[in-house]
């Protein structure tokens, strides 16, 4: 291959480059030559994660070839902007003002900022919005707010109208940082480019390291595998080896345990490689080993894959049809049922009361679209352990599903999550780690290493998505407005395969009528395999869908009853003593309390949305929905921990709080500190430990909320037992010299089990749906104001204000990038996001992530910040609340709007256009009931008839 010499300057200092002109890119290069603070995300010009400054102008360089750069040109990257020691204010700003998150867009956004600033230093608010949306610029975690906070705080300071000491958060010695806004510490590497993610690591493994490319048809999403003929490929330059299904030692299965007493399947179909059967898009059948990622990639290319065609049934109705073919031979298509029984038979009761409405919804199929992708590495470590180094959300979890699959005892296998950029669950239950040991075993080689990444189209293809869910509901409320009854009946379309649908089908039987107080309820959740991405973990999991048909009821009941949709809400909501629909008492609800937050702010926001209906342009509407989530997995959720005296007084903390850019370090160091609060530790003095599985006790996964609630609970305990220890007689501490003069151990595992604690938790029966399964939940409103264009539907949303419970504060920083981003997934749920055309919506632009325009401004957070019952320092978890039911406020204010509802996500500009016209026609609403199969009541009917 021959090579072009160029010279540029980067950073200051002419430097040479060697690249290969026809396909070297500017990124691919620059981090060839060690600049791997240049990200690759999307690797197509779609995310601007790769954002560098050129001759002062911003370029993304993964869509810059080499060749195209002037000789000479002046080169800027992240390295060249700060040091540790010496922060750029724009760096520093990152840091402080919550930027950063998983951290993988920021060299992109702060190299992007700098170019700004460099020929604009006094951007408003709006310009710095309009430069990111120019720049392509997309974030997924941080909501984009705290990006422009953190731009216009560097700015001043470049104006010299602040010092660099305003815009850093200031600890004073022996205060506490529990409750407070002390950066994360995993910020600093982030913001100087040095935290290297798996496509980082993979240019700094040691030499000899192979790369693995999947082999991945996506030819069908249901067909018979007749040959897979691997003969070309094997004679390709550099391969090494090419793994098929023959190759895994086990039993090629990816294990996700089902234990619901009403499923058919049990978790035990998905396989590693496919070998006879393609189940949907995007199954791999193999992979190729070879010693340059170029030469894998061509050589998987080359796998020819023969398939027969089978039906393909992408969606929940076509997989329900009588004459749809069974996608898994071991049971019908639908293979789950959960009821939910409270009350009288709800039938009656709705036709008998003042006012009922019925809907049928559909929520889609929502891509994760976290800005990195699925990167990986796999090798043996010097205990002769296989050890796979990736995204891993659940390192405990993950691994019991895959060694037996992989024919590898549990004990051997060794997971460490690499930094990571993204994921928000798809990585609970990602295949590909299966797929890496696989191939490592399949070398026999103890000193073979492997590095995996896979395109941003492979990943998307491949990772699991939210289920989508076909609804169908009614409910009722009589004279007064008070609720008398509901009716839901949920198709939910599970992908293909049964993944995690055990604790799923619970999400959408416990939050369709939450957080009222609703006396009659019948209600069914049936799940369906189709031939589509399988169901996974996603922020909110499973209650999205099931607000989808709750929270439009809601609003549709208040308009036909004649009252204001917050006022209907408010005499509604469970107060101390009310049950749930799963007849269980609400946990320690405060829902009137937040409502009472919002009231004067929904107030002058009605006037103010009222004051605007004559405008010419736009119509203007107002939404608000109830949102509220669990914290924890589970009536058996269990954490451990350690906590280590060192010898020079510091504590180390270990633990698996997973961290795919929530905080997980900064939840452990928290935590800790606060835990430790008797010893007078300052924050550098407790080391952080976290994410090895040989190393760390298992902590649990990251989904749920529960990783702050359970691992705190879990750090209490040790470091009581570790402060215990250390107590002297006369009230004053051991050194850990001391300890170990006196045999006492300085090590100490904290464990939380919620099994019995606080009154137990129970899980949902599943014959009658009642039952609570964990001890704490958070809860919320959420409001949107939003206009909608008249003449293209298009919807912008326009302010958000969020008011929520979820105790006490642990870190604001984190909480709030939480509410942040959960917000923007919501705004993208409700209005671009999709995934259920898998050619369309394969890359991140397609798939429809929100960029910064799509995001408000304007976004306000209120919290009730109290101590919560069986809270960790007063505080529950957070996460999810802020992706539970937020799309509903944005899908309630568009029906507000323009007097007529969307039913199916997202609210394109088409659907909402037709609604319009629809409207301006005076034609009714023709609400078509979804055929979900068989009769819900004689469905309920059989399962009472029928108990397990
Ligand atoms: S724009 Fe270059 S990696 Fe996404
Ligand atoms: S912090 Fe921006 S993508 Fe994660």
């Amino acid at each position: 291959m021959a090579l072009r010499k160029v010279m540029h300057v980067v950073n200051g200092v002419e430097r040479m480059f060697f690249f290969e002109p026809t396909q070297d890119t500017l990124a691919e290069t620059l981090r060839r030559y060690g600049l791997t603070g240049i990200k690759v995300g999307c690797g197509a010009g779609q995310c601007g994660a790769c954002s560098i400054v050129v001759n002062r102008n911003v370029v993304r360089a993964c869509m810059k070839k080499m060749k195209d750069v002037a000789e000479g040109s002046v080169i800027e990257t992240i390295e060249g902007l700060g040091t540790a020691n010496s922060l750029h204010p724009l760096q520093q700003a990152w840091i402080t003002y919550g930027g950063v998150q998983c951290g993988f867009c920021s060299p992109g956004f702060i190299m992007s900022a700098k170019a700004l600033l460099d020929k604009n230093p006094s951007p408003t608010r709006q310009d710095v919005r309009e430069w990111f949306f120019k720049h392509r610029n997309i974030c997924r975690c941080t909501g984009y707010k705290p990006l422009v906070d953190s731009v216009m705080a560097a700015a001043e300071v470049l104006r010299g109208e602040k010092t660099m000491a305003d815009i850093t958060y200031q600890h004073k010695k022996g205060a506490g940082i529990y409750g407070t806004k002390y950066p994360r510490p995993a910020a600093l590497g982030k913001v100087l480019g040095l935290a290297d993610y798996g496509d980082d690591i993979k240019h700094k493994m040691p030499e000899g390291t192979l790369h693995v490319a999947v082999v991945q048809p996506r030819m069908a999403s249901h067909a018979l595998i007749k040959k897979i003929d691997t003969s070309q490929a094997e004679i390709m330059p550099g391969v090494a080896k090419i793994v098929t299904a023959k190759d895994v030692r086990g039993k090629n299965i990816i294990f996700e345990p089902n234990f619901h007493q009403r499923s058919i399947l049990k978790g035990d179909m998905r396989p590693i490689f496919n070998d006879k059967k393609i189940f949907f898009y995007g199954d791999l059948v193999g992979a190729v080993i070879a010693d340059t990622e170029a030469n894998a990639r061509a050589a998987a290319a080359a796998v020819r894959v023969e398939i027969e065609k089978l039906p393909e049934y992408t969606n929940y109705l076509d997989t329900i049809a009588p004459d749809a073919m069974r996608i898994h031979d071991k049971s019908p298509n639908t293979y789950l049922h959960q009821p939910v029984f409270k009350g009288e038979d709800a039938r009656d009761v709705i036709d008998d009361s003042a006012y009922s409405v019925e809907g049928s919804f559909y929520s889609t199929r929502e891509p994760h679209l976290s800005i990195e992708g699925d990167t990986q590495q796999a090798f043996w470590d010097e205990d002769g352990n296989l050890t796979l180094a990736n995204k891993s959300q659940s390192i405990q979890w993950n691994r019991e599903s895959i060694a037996d699959g992989m024919g590898i005892p549990l004990g051997k296998l060794r997971f460490i999550e690499n930094p990571t950029g993204g994921s928000f669950g798809w990585s609970t239950c990602a295949g590909s780690f299966a797929v890496m040991g696989v191939c490592l075993m399949a070398l026999d080689d103890p000193n073979a290493k492997l590095t995996l990444t896979m395109s941003y189209v492979e990943h998307q293809a491949y990772s699991g998505k939210r289920t989508p869910s076909h609804s169908n509901g009614r409910m009722a409320c009589d004279k007064n407005g008070k609720i008398t009854a509901i009716e839901f009946d949920f198709g939910v379309d599970h992908g293909a395969y049964d993944d995690i649908s055990m604790n799923l089908v619970a999400s959408y039987a416990r939050y369709c009528g939450y957080p009222y107080v609703i006396p009659n309820v019948r209600g069914l959740v049936r799940m369906a395999i189709t031939n589509h991405g399988f169901g996974t973990s996603y922020r909110g999991f499973g209650s999205p869908q099931a607000y989808t048909c709750g929270e439009a009821l809601v609003d549709m009941l208040a308009k036909k009853a004649g009252i204001d949709p917050f006022e209907f809400r408010y005499n509604n909501l469970a107060r101390p003593g009310d049950l749930t629909i799963n007849s269980h008492p609400y946990r320690d609800p405060a829902i009137v309390e937040l409502y009472d937050m919002l009231r004067p702010i929904y107030e002058e926001a009605k006037k103010r949305i009222a004051a605007k209906k004559e405008d010419e342009n736009y119509y203007y509407g107002l939404g608000i929905a109830s949102c509220g989530f669990n914290v924890s997995i589970g009536a058996h959720d269990h954490a451990d921990i350690a906590l280590e005296l060192m010898p020079d007084g510091s504590v180390t903390a270990y633990n698996t709080w997973q961290d795919p850019g929530q905080g997980g370090d900064i939840g452990t160091l928290a935590h800790t500190h606060e835990c430790l609060k008797p010893l007078g530790l300052e924050p550098d003095q407790i080391k952080l430990y976290i994410n090895d599985s040989h190393r760390c006790p298992n902590s649990g996964i990251s989904a749920a909320s529960r990783c702050h609630y359970m691992v705190g609970h879990a750090t209490k305990d040790a470091a009581d037992q570790l402060i215990a220890a250390m107590k002297k007689t006369d009230g004053t501490f051991r050194t850990h010299t001391e300890m170990a003069a006196e045999g006492i151990p300085t090590k100490y595992g904290g464990s939380f089990d919620i099994t019995g604690y606080g009154g137990g938790a129970v899980d949902l029966n599943p014959n009658t749906g009642e039952a609570d399964p964990v001890l704490t939940t958070t809860y919320g409103v959420k409001m949107a104001e939003v206009a909608v264009e008249k003449k293209t539907g298009k919807t912008i949303v326009k302010r958000v204000v969020f008011v929520s419970d979820v105790g006490k504060l642990g870190n604001v920083l984190a909480v709030e990038g939480q509410a942040y981003g959960g917000i923007s997934h919501a705004v993208g749920f409700a209005l671009t996001e999709n995934y259920d055309d898998v050619k369309k919506h394969g890359t991140m632009a397609g798939a429809g992530v929100p960029t910064i325009i799509d995001v408000p401004d304007d976004m306000e957070l209120l919290f009730l910040e109290r101590d919560r019952k069986h809270g960790i320092h007063g505080s529950t978890g957070c996460s999810e609340l802020y992706q539970s039911a937020g799309h509903m406020a944005v899908m309630n204010a568009i029906a507000d709007a323009i007097g007529g509802r969307v039913y199916t996500l997202p609210a394109t500009p088409a659907k909402v256009k037709a609604v319009i016209d629809r409207v301006a026609a005076g034609k009714p609403e023709v609400v078509e009931k979804w055929r979900l199969g068989p009769d819900m009541y004689d469905v309920l009917e059989d399962i009472k008839n029928n108990p397990v």
